[in-house]
């Protein structure tokens, strides 16, 4: 299977699966146990999903939309550039929640580690490039520079306490397991209401700002180096 291969009704499941672990989170939503020893279904997506009682094309779209994500290229230039990839931490951030649900430990962990090593990098960008172009506009009500940066930390922090509480589970029994997973649904929660209200004061403050001063050409270059 190349890359940017369409998939269709008579893709083989199993060489989806290999070849990107996250569609094991599409296959549990219809009840396929997605711990990592259990070997994926053999047959078709349309196969497995007749077997399942749903329309084949429902299951493909669900499919693909994993597959973007999966082989999502870097965004274009463009301040856009950066909401997106707010939409792309956000969306892989909840197919690791979905993982986490179907008690798929590895999967979780893997998905994790993408979410955080995307949004770490994601700040750096924001304190290190454009933080010091923001602070041209001098005093602006609700977008004190420290606000983003204290909102950062707080997100640094609940992801490391994340990476540290996943591997543990391994370890875990079954009767422990699922408590463990709950209490990390319920931190996931505040997580995911942290990053909204961040995103929003980006999206309404930051970012638009950004855009009033700067020049076209400045904007470009500092683009650049942001991607
Ligand atoms: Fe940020
Ligand atoms: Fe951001």
């Amino acid at each position: 299977m190349g890359e940017g291969t369409i998939i269709g009704p008579d893709t083989p499941v199993a060489e989806l699966a290999a070849r990107y672990p996250a569609v094991r989170v599409v296959l549990s939503r219809y009840g396929f146990g997605s711990y990592e020893d259990e070997e994926p279904p053999a047959g078709s997506v349309a196969g497995f999903a007749r077997e399942r009682g749903i329309p084949p094309e429902r299951l493909v779209g669900e499919i693909e939309r994993v597959l973007d994500l999966s082989r999502r290229e870097p965004p274009p230039a463009s301040f856009l550039a950066l909401l997106e990839t707010h939409e792309h931490l956000n969306e892989l951030f909840l197919l690791h929640q979905e993982a986490l649900l179907a008690q798929d430990i590895p999967l979780a962990a893997e998905l994790l580690k993408q979410v955080s090593e995307g949004q770490r990098e994601h700040i750096r960008v924001e304190e290190e490039i454009l933080l010091p172009v923001y602070a041209r506009a001098g005093k602006i009500p609700g977008g004190d520079p420290k606000f983003y940066i204290n909102e950062h930390r707080k997100m640094i922090r609940i992801l490391d306490h994340f990476e540290e509480m996943l591997p543990r589970l391994m370890d875990e029994g079954p009767g422990t397991m699922r408590r463990r997973v709950i209490e990390l649904f319920d931190e996931g929660y505040w997580f995911k209401r942290l990053l909204e209200h961040h995103d929003e004061r980006e999206e309404s403050i930051l970012y638009p700002v950004l855009d009033q001063v700067t020049t076209e050409e400045e904007r470009r270059e500092l683009l650049e180096r942001c991607l």
